[in-house]
């Protein structure tokens, strides 16, 4: 599998990497972890991406990676140390729960640490990016990460204190690719795609139930790009190959409890870089038809 420098690190990142939120949030079991990690691995992915509030999926990681952890860089968030949305953005707080991370991950340390979305005015302040430098200092993680949307993420890059940025791009969000990634390139910033083939959203024939998905499946439908209709695995190459040409994205972490999915992921990728006209109408639909509160999905 292609592999990029993730910015200005050491890290010579796989374009496809493991996200691990659904394992985390959709409660998969020990031994299905088990199974994705290995398929994963084999299929040439060598970055891992958790949190400390997908549920038990930093747990599950430690775990399933055992004697592969030097396969992988391993890459934690913190600011949500008692489950998503309940933000803690004091330094102690940052650190105890990065420490706990490296407990629960069975490491000794982070390859990378990001602040997980919190606001331009938390990031201000610069506590918070305190904390995780000195968390590095500590040696607890080898870099340090911003991963967020929108004027926050913006700044992440601006104040020039990260190494990474952790941002949506996809097919439905595509403001990073205006507001963000220009100025990532342009400071040499490692970039992280989340949420790299927007849910697969247009899976869903009606609005799906779960309120994470519904704003791509609501854009999508409004974008209603001519591909989608090309059954799921066209769908799903066309969209994952866009994201991974938006210059200075270096790897796309997916979601899926599916270990199959990692060889069928790889494989789509065979087919090289979308070409320039493909990338081309996709943009320009979006601009045609995108609303001015279509953001970056956090
Ligand atoms: N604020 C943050 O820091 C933040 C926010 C969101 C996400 N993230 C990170 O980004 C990662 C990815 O985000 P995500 O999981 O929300 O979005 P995603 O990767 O765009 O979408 C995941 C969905 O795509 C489906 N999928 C994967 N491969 C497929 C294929 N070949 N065909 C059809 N469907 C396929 C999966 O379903 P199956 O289970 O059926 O495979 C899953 O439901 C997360 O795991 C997390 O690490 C970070």
């Amino acid at each position: 599998m292609e592999r990029r420098r993730l910015g200005k690190t050491d890290m010579m990142v796989s374009v496809l990497g493991f996200g691990g939120s659904e394992i985390g949030y959709e409660r998969a079991g020990a031994r299905t972890v088990a199974r994705l990690l290995g398929t994963a691995l084999d299929a040439g992915l060598n970055v891992v991406d958790t949190a400390e509030c997908y549920e038990d999926s930093e747990a599950l990681i430690g775990a399933a990676l055992g004697a592969r952890r030097s396969q992988v860089y391993l890459l934690t968030k913190c600011g949500h140390p008692r489950g998503y949305g309940r933000g803690d953005w004091r330094e102690a707080s940052l650190l105890s729960s990065i420490e706990r991370s490296l407990k629960r991950l069975r490491t000794d340390r982070l390859d990378l640490i990001q602040l997980h979305s919190c606001e331009l005015a938390d990031l201000r302040k610069g506590e918070v990016i305190t904390a995780l430098e000195r968390a590095r200092e500590r040696g607890w993680a080898r870099y340090i990460g911003y991963s967020g949307d929108g004027e926050a993420a913006r700044y992440a890059i601006e104040c020039g204190r990260f190494d990474t940025l952790q941002t949506s791009a996809s097919i439905a969000d595509q403001e990073a690719l205006e507001l963000t990634l220009p100025l990532a390139v342009e400071r040499g910033m490692g970039v992280i795609a989340k949420r790299p083939i927007a849910n697969a959203a247009w899976r869903y024939a009606r609005k799906p139930s779960e309120p994470y998905y519904q704003a791509y499946w609501s854009r999508l439908r409004a974008l209603d790009y001519p591909f989608l209709r090309a059954g799921a695995k066209g769908a799903v190459a066309t969209a994952l190959r866009f994201t991974l040409a938006a210059p200075g994205v270096h790897t796309a972490i997916v979601g899926t409890k599916r270990p199959e999915r990692w060889p069928e992921n790889a494989r789509l990728l065979d087919a090289g870089p979308l070409p320039a006209a493909e990338i081309e109408q996709i943009r320009g639909r979006w601009r045609k038809v995108a609303q001015p509160s279509w953001t970056g999905e956090v």
